[in-house]
């Protein structure tokens, strides 16, 4: 698709990475993230109008650290350094490098050389006291031979510096992370004010873009196949392509047996209200519940679950005539190459995906037209599509269901404790805008009975554990705070109203070391 404007940010290990492209973004301008491995030629043939270096874990001083890339700045474009890229231009440039073996870590008051002298700054001076956050152990003792100090602080004497000729510019500290005071506004005045980028990302641009292409690429006849979760990510798959080709669109939903209370209804049976949409609707409950008698292990209920997905779905698209293309929801975070250096604290990162790989025979070619986007722009994309906030902060929801929440065997009788119990949760979440504020929340069902007592009678029934968490990827989470009274709510109204449990848990554990799913 055509970009107005872009950024390149060459990733040399930062975990801070994805927030600097999210930044960008956030003002208006696309990025794309690049492994600093990246050969000059890839480099150049984004045809970016300005270069970010990002920090990373390793030192300039030591024997393995990543390099610049030879011809970076030789294409003359605006460059920012932020933490090791500012280390790394230094020492390319000729500058004085201390080595430490002190981190910085956490907040720092920058102290600005001269507010008026530098675009970076604009918009600051009236602004006061400048907490920026620090994560480093090098710093810059003596700036390379053209280059002005622009900022300190108390323990590094060059926070910032600039080469304005060569329009260079370097940061200690990272303007990227919602801790550094006006981070975006330094970020949007090296984009704007330094590079001259004019800001033309916009979630209707997107779409109209998409849309064209995704016409031109499917061309008259092809039909596309796309299956359906209820999530947020293939519905919006689903919608952009059917505004491209309309009728040669077909969705396929299973309903497996696994889906919590209402879930084909309030999702499909939307998109079926609103939309001309071809949908074939799968009733598939036997065939996954038969095949998962007696199972307890949970990796075979994933593969169990998994292979029956695609035996359907291979089942439905092959009645489908002149199908060429399959879409998927996959995210830009599936797309970019991480890179994780020796001892470094980035760690590659792991991607789930919704149907858990489509067989190679089905030979199709894949449409995947979110390949661009993170979770927030998704979220934007839905809006634009006139998707209601029902669906747009619709929780995640794995693949495999209610399996992986059911711990032990799967029976038709837990399956309906669990539905009823979960039920009661997202109720209680929705009445609040905590539903919004975590990033998950549902009712897990555990293998074990416990004895209660109910009016005047012993009761022995299951246990159903809470689960809540905050996170901003899923990578990590913690566990929410979230007010007793909701869950002494949550509680009340699970043991009162689902027959068959008699006891309710609060799980507080963080991810890692736990995860946010039980299985
Ligand atoms: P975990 O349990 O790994 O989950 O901390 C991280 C996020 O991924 C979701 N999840 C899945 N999603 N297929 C999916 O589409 C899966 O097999 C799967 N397993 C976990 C989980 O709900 C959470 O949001």
């Amino acid at each position: 698709m055509k970009h107005p404007d872009k950024v390149v940010i060459l990733d040399y290990g930062s975990q801070y990475t994805q927030l600097i492209a999210r930044r960008v973004r956030e003002a208006g301008v696309y990025s794309e993230i690049l492994t600093c491995e990246a050969s000059i030629e890839e480099i150049a043939a984004r045809k970016a109008q300005a270069i970010i270096l990002s920090g990373g874990p390793a030192s300039v001083t030591g024997a393995d650290s990543p390099a610049l890339q030879q011809g970076v700045l030789e294409l003359g474009l605006p460059v920012l350094g932020i933490c090791y890229g500012m280390q790394l231009l230094a020492h390319e440039l000729g500058g004085r490098i201390t080595a430490s073996q002190d981190r910085e870590y956490g907040r720092a008051e920058l102290t600005i050389a001269a507010y008026g002298a530098c675009p970076l700054w604009d918009g600051l001076a009236e602004k006061g006291v400048h907490s920026v956050w620090m994560s480093h152990g090098d710093h810059v003792e003596a700036v390379p031979p053209g280059f002005e100090v622009l900022a300190s602080t108390g323990n590094v004497p060059v926070a910032a510096m600039a080469d304005p000729a060569r329009r260079i510019y370097c940061l200690q500290f990272h303007p990227e992370v919602a801790h550094t005071d006006d981070g975006s506004l330094i970020l949007a005045n090296f984009l704007f004010k330094v590079a001259g980028l004019t800001p033309g990302w916009t979630m209707s641009s997107f779409v109209e873009s998409n849309v064209a292409e995704l016409r031109e690429r499917i061309g008259a006849d092809e039909h596309v196949v796309c299956g359906l979760s209820g999530g947020i990510d293939s519905t919006v798959v689903a919608l952009l392509l059917h505004k491209a080709i309309g009728k040669r669109l077909t969705c396929i939903f299973v309903d497996n047996g696994l889906l919590r209370m209402n879930e084909g209804e309030e999702v499909i049976g939307y998109l079926k209200e609103h939309f001309d949409l071809n949908l074939v609707w799968v009733q598939a409950q036997d065939e996954f519940l038969d095949k998962l008698e007696g199972v307890q292990d949970p990796e075979r209920k994933r593969k169990i679950i998994g292979h029956t997905f695609i035996e359907i779905f291979d089942r439905e698209a092959a009645k489908i005539p002149n199908v060429k293309y399959l879409a998927q929801g996959t995210l830009y975070p599936d797309v970019i190459e991480s890179i994780s250096f020796k001892g470094g604290p980035s760690a590659v990162i792991k991607s789930h995906h919704n149907v858990g790989g489509l067989p190679d025979h089905m030979n199709l070619a894949l449409v995947e037209p979110l390949r661009e986007l993170f979770k927030d722009e998704v979220r934007r994309v839905a809006v634009e599509l006139g998707l209601p906030d029902s669906i747009i902060w619709r929780h995640p929801f794995p693949g495999p269901g209610l399996a992986i929440r059911i711990v032990g065997e799967i029976t038709r009788e837990r399956l309906d404790i669990l539905r009823r119990a979960d039920r009661i949760v997202q109720s209680e979440l929705r009445a609040t805008d905590w539903y919004r504020k975590v990033w998950q929340g549902f009712a897990v069902l555990l293998p074990l009975k416990t004895v209660g007592v109910m009016g005047d009678g012993r009761t022995y029934e299951h246990v159903v554990a809470l689960r809540v968490v905050d996170s901003v990827d899923a990578m990590t989470a913690d566990w929410t705070r979230l007010p007793s009274e909701i869950l002494a709510r949550m509680s009340n109204r699970i043991i009162n109203e689902v027959k068959g449990v008699n006891r309710v848990v609060f799980d507080i554990s963080s991810k890692p070391p736990g995860t946010i799913e039980w299985e």
